[in-house]
């Protein structure tokens, strides 16, 4: 079938590039932003713009405690479909994870079978804008394949005057408390460490990915309904440079015409069946 087809195509000397969105952590219980029950019919997206948070902070964050309440208000645990992802990151068989998820999942994965501390990727004091590793969650001299968050962590917060990124929860609280907006020592406002419609995406993290992009040779969607830009257009342009283009998601993309394989189902058994046919195919 399609799965076999697509693990046909990967072995240890392919580059493979895996782009993720909600749909990936939605058996874990997080919300996706689209299609049935999705926050977005419950929340209005143009209230979360960047140009509303630069006009009206305070309003901004009045929402953005709703909306951080309905999206994280209770703790999640990887589920399947990221430990797959993460053993094959191991394993040798992936060799990047593109993510527009902001709630540190893959890497709660990636350390859980190095007894990492499962902190959502959240306590990063210190970390400033210009931090070139800032949202690229590479793991130090692990030789683990790099988590690039494109969008972001929505458990920390960033101040807009001095950068120094944090852990979201005291500040969210404090929000709740009414504290709006919330502002560092440094008296400058936080936001939350997420990229806002409007707002640029961090330049060096999409640079990395885009060039992890062209230089795949099987490039996998997994749980993106595939319509937010940048993200939206890497299956084309892995595509485009001659990747073996791999959609996994429960409904129909935009890119599934463009695709050389589509796989229908939902993360939690496509992932890890897409393991256990490498596992296979290695022995074998
Ligand atoms: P969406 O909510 O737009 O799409 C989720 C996709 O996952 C849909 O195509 C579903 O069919 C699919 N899906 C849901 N559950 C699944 C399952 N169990 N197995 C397989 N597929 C499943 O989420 P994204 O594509 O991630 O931006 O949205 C992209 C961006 O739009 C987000 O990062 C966010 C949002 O506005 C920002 O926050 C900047």
């Amino acid at each position: 079938d399609a799965l076999e087809r697509l693990a046909a195509e990967i072995d240890r000397d392919a580059t493979v590039v895996a782009l993720t969105g909600a749909g990936i952590s939605a058996p874990s219980g997080v919300p996706t932003f689209r299609g049935e029950d999705g926050v977005w019919e419950h929340f209005d997206e143009g209230q979360f713009t960047y140009g509303r948070f630069r006009s009206d902070p305070e309003g901004f964050w009045a929402d953005r405690v709703a909306l951080q309440r309905e999206l994280f208000g209770e703790e999640y645990e990887p589920n399947a479909a990221h430990e797959a992802l993460a053993a094959m990151g191991r394993d040798g068989y992936l060799d990047a994870v593109l993510t527009q998820n902001t709630d540190g999942l893959h890497r709660d994965a990636a350390d859980g079978a190095d007894g990492g501390d499962g902190a959502n990727g959240a306590a990063e004091d210190g970390k400033r804008e210009d931090d070139p590793g800032a949202g690229d969650d590479t793991p130090a001299g692990t030789g683990e394949p790099p988590i690039l968050e494109l969008h972001g962590n929505a458990r920390r917060v960033r101040c807009t005057d001095c950068g120094r990124r944090r852990d979201g929860d005291p500040i969210f609280d404090r929000a709740a408390e009414g504290d709006l907006p919330p502002t560092c020592d440094c008296g400058g406002i936080y936001k939350p460490d997420v990229v806002l419609f409007g707002e640029q995406l961090p330049g060096a993290v999409v640079q990395r990915a885009r060039t992890l992009t062209r230089d795949s040779d099987v490039f996998l969607a997994i749980g993106s309904s595939l319509v937010v830009e940048p993200a939206a257009s890497f299956p084309r342009e892995a595509g485009a440079t001659g990747a073996t283009v791999g959609v996994v998601n429960l409904e129909s993309t935009p890119v599934d015409g463009a695709a050389d394989v589509v796989y229908r189902d939902d993360v939690t058994e496509a992932l890890p069946r897409l393991r256990s046919l490498l596992e296979r195919g290695a022995d074998g």
